[in-house]
């Protein structure tokens, strides 16, 4: 019940700034091993679905330098304080309405976690883990509620093939799910498709891996993938993993690995143009300051 309520406000809150934001970016074009596949998600979606709209847009604004001598201003009818606004590195985005997790758990939120950096303390599991879309599989609950609004954004345009193919691990079950990676491929293979318990994004709660039909044998040139990959950060996605990134990632591309940080920051790297999560989570966070927790 509870999870119901969270997510009705989730909905009223997106269907409100959605009524608010009147002036729309453009939209980009179509750009571009683990648990056994389970039920597709888009039925799911289709059984349950939340209303089809997504997270707008942030609003536009004459940009930070005009926006210097003015206090205050109204864009489509939300009054925002233009100087804080368009002088925020998240640029618009950062006139979006914050999310329960933005304006709450920025730390937690916006944690860097990668071959370097721990999960912190090295046990931690998140405490509102719910069930997601068409499958077994768990995350927070925000993370559970936009990714049901990305599933039928998508549903909404023909993308019915995504699937869930996990959501939360444990530090056990990143270390069994590691140790037969090395079994399987050695270790210096593992390490680049594969955390280390406790360097896990599953383990935040806050990844979820979706997949296209081929599943984990997908490349990432499936429509549906495509589909993902153009609008993941409408919904505060990332594909965290991008192509040709192994260098600053330390991980090989994962088309179908994503990370919720939020619509703010996952707006906020996209119109920067920033792939990597590496070179923003700092951003994020300083960003974050301020808002009312
Ligand atoms: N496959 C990603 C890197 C993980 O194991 O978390
Ligand atoms: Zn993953």
């Amino acid at each position: 019940m509870e999870h119901e309520v969270g997510r009705a406000h989730a909905r009223a809150t997106m269907t409100a700034f959605v009524a608010a934001a009147v002036l729309a970016l453009p939209q980009p074009g179509p750009s571009g091993g683990e648990p056994a596949p389970t039920l597709p998600a888009a039925q799911h979606a289709a059984a349950a679905r939340p209303e089809p709209v997504a997270i707008a847009p942030p609003p536009t604004t004459p940009g930070c330098g005009a926006a210097a001598g003015a206090a205050q201003g109204t864009v489509g009818g939300v009054l925002l304080d233009l100087a804080r606004v368009m002088c925020s590195p998240l640029g618009p985005a950062a006139g979006l309405p914050p999310t329960t997790l933005e304006a709450q758990e920025p730390e937690r939120l916006y944690a860097l976690v990668d071959a370097d950096h721990a999960v912190r303390p090295a046990r931690y599991a998140p405490e509102d883990l719910v069930p997601l879309a068409g499958g077994p599989y768990e995350a927070r609950e925000e993370v559970a509620e936009h990714l049901d609004l990305l599933l039928a954004a998508a549903a909404e345009e023909g993308r019915t093939r995504l699937v869930v193919q996990s959501g939360f691990r444990s530090y056990a079950d990143q270390a069994g799910s590691h140790e037969d990676w090395v079994r399987r491929v050695g270790a210096d293979r593992a390490a680049k498709v594969s955390a280390p318990a406790g360097h896990s994004e599953h383990q935040l709660g806050l990844a979820v891996d979706l997949t296209g039909p081929c599943g984990f044998a997908c490349t990432g040139d499936t429509p549906e993938e495509r589909w993902v990959a153009a609008n993941a950060h409408r919904f505060g996605f990332l594909v965290r993993y991008p192509e040709g990134g192994e260098k600053v990632t330390g991980y090989a591309y994962e088309p179908w690995h994503l990370r919720y940080v939020g619509p703010r920051a996952a707006w906020g790297m996209h119109l920067r143009g920033e792939a990597y999560w590496e070179r923003f989570a700092g951003i994020a966070l300083e960003s974050a300051e301020g808002l009312p927790g």
